[in-house]
């Protein structure tokens, strides 16, 4: 049984389908754990399903080496198989990503390397692309650099604005993110 530990920002709708899944015995996987940089709503999925949780804020360190330090030490007290980044929308320093590669995945909501970054969808949309979608990659030292796993695409309709394409986009991206982690659990794909 492959262990995970999630990191989140946000309302943790990545998070809470992957925890759905665990619920099927042959997901394979399951969250021993999930982290925060802030008192994020989703932790709320963590709790129900009875995953411990722990928040590490950048705020109370005088470096974000100090605070990736402490993030570190509190996943790795859960010594997970895999740490998957579902919506945690901080950079990560380069010491953290290779004392974790390559069991660290990111899901990102636009068809890398198209639109990296914090504003992905915004960007999409500006750019005016008729087709975006989500990556789930493996995390090196770049920003949403790292090597691919896996993407699907979603059509950007001539009426979306950035709420409504994120949606959809997020809709997808559940199921890919789902999807992935049971191929990483069986092997199917090896990081
Ligand atoms: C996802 O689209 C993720 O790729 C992006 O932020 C969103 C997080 O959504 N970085 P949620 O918190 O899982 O609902």
């Amino acid at each position: 049984m492959l262990s995970i530990v999630v990191l989140i920002s946000g309302s943790g709708s990545n998070l809470k389908a992957l925890l759905e899944a665990t619920e099927n015995p042959l997901f394979g996987a399951k969250i021993v754990a999930v982290g925060s940089d802030n008192p994020a709503d989703g932790l709320a999925h963590a709790e129900r399903f009875g995953v411990p949780t722990f928040v590490v804020t950048p705020g109370a360190f005088n470096s974000r080496d100090e605070w990736a330090e402490v993030l570190l030490a509190n996943i790795k007290h859960f010594n997970p198989d895999l740490v998957v980044l579902a919506g945690f929308m901080r950079i990560l320093p380069p010491n953290f990503v290779r004392a974790l590669s390559p069991n660290l995945i990111n899901t990102h909501p636009s068809l890398l390397p198209a639109f990296p970054g914090a504003h992905a969808v915004r960007d999409a949309l500006e750019a005016r692309v008729s087709t975006t979608g989500v990556t789930i990659h493996v995390v090196d030292e770049g920003v949403d650099t790292g090597p691919h796993i896996a993407q699907a695409e979603v059509q950007v309709q001539t009426d979306d604005n950035e709420h409504d394409l994120h949606e959809r986009i997020k809709s997808v991206e559940r199921e890919l993110l789902v999807s992935t982690v049971k191929a990483i659990a069986a092997k199917t794909i090896t990081l």
